[in-house]
């Protein structure tokens, strides 16, 4: 049994929370679903969420009782089916968003637009009316449409801040630094990669060029790493075989997202995270690029920094890709709500 008195240190040990004990209440909508729940359990592990509340249209109430018995400082309440959202939503600073289905082995995640559209667009319009200051973190996909309909949904109701609005990618970059680790021996919490560009397929586009600390490979080794990250996605869907997509490794990196948050929103210095949001770096509306946190969101992009010219080529191939899928959920949203 643990100790009491010595409890192992939290083992989210990368660059996980170091800033002072604030209180900061986040909701998960999804909470019960393959990401939903284990990222719950991240959250309700760390000192710095004071509350935790629960939404999904199943099965919150079991989660939430089990969670509640652990012995850490958040207040986890559950909330089911979407009379009791509002009250969800209430108070929150942030709120991340599992819900909908996941990719079955053969689907694109565009596949996913028809169901997990109408789910975003009806969440992101509860968060508009009952917590529209708080930080919205969408994993649900196509992230690359979620984002621009989470964002029109929030300008219909007069409440839209850009610097608030997260297309949670950092599924790729937790991918790029472990395959990065794993060629070159080294620890995977020290290596970090850079992943810009949206969240499908060749729109995910790793700067290894940036990697740190630098590392260097042949061209058809560059070649085959990027397309692996690109493709890693596909390959537990398929490794999974109908039972769904990542969940574990994403709620490991939706809980990195929303711990880098709290800490810049707690007054830490230096936080950066890529993450697909509004963006004035390219022609494209909407791109990830490493952004500096702060206690408002976004306090600055950061950019996308020196490209090689073979990254400079995945940047341009992209463009077309992006601008269609973030086109596509603008024009849904318009037509929504
Ligand atoms: N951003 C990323 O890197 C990334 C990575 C993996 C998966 N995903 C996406 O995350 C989403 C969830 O994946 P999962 O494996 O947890 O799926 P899942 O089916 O296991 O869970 C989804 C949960 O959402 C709930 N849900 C459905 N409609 C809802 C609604 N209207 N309101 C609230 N909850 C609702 C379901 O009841 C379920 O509990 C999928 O869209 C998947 O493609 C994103």
């Amino acid at each position: 049994m643990f100790s009491r008195i010595a409890r192992p240190a939290l083992f989210l040990s990368r660059s996980f929370s170091t800033s002072a004990q604030k209180d900061a209440k986040v909701a998960v909508l999804g909470a019960s679903g393959g990401i939903g729940q284990p990222l719950s359990l991240l959250l309700k592990n760390s000192p710095l969420v004071s509350q935790l509340s629960l939404y999904d249209i199943a099965h919150t109430p079991g989660v939430a009782a089990d969670l509640s018995h652990i012995e850490t400082r958040a207040h986890v309440t559950g909330y089911i089916g979407p009379e009791q959202l509002g009250d969800a939503l209430k108070g929150c600073e942030v709120v991340v968003i599992p819900a909908g289905v996941p990719r079955k082995p053969g689907m694109t995640r565009d596949d996913l637009f028809n169901t997990n559209a109408t789910i975003v667009a009806n969440l992101s319009d509860a968060c508009a009316r009952h917590c529209p200051e708080a930080m919205i973190c969408i994993i649900s996909n196509p992230v690359n449409s979620t984002i621009p309909i989470t964002s029109e949904v929030f300008k219909k109701h007069g409440v839209y801040n850009p610097n608030r609005i997260f297309g949670v990618t950092t599924l790729d970059i937790v991918r790029a630094n472990t395959f990065v680790a794993d060629l070159k021996g080294l620890d995977p919490a020290r290596v970090n990669v850079p992943v810009v560009g949206g969240h499908a397929g060749k729109t995910i586009i790793p700067l290894i060029s940036q990697c740190t600390p630098k590392v260097e490979f042949p061209q058809d080794a560059l070649e085959a790493l990027t397309n692996r990250i690109q493709e890693a996605g596909t390959e537990v869907v398929k490794a999974k075989a109908g039972a769904g997509s990542a969940t574990l490794s994403m709620a490991y990196a939706g809980a990195r997202f929303v711990f880098s948050l709290l800490d810049a929103m707690n007054g830490k210095e230096g936080v950066v995270e890529c993450s697909f949001v509004r963006s004035e770096e390219t022609e494209s509306p909407y791109f990830s690029t490493p952004l500096l946190l702060g206690k408002n969101g976004i306090e600055k992009n950061l950019g996308l920094g020196k490209l090689s010219p073979f990254e400079e080529k995945l940047v341009g191939e992209a463009m077309s890709e992006l601008k269609g899928s973030i086109k596509k959920g603008e024009e849904f949203a318009k037509k929504v709500n």
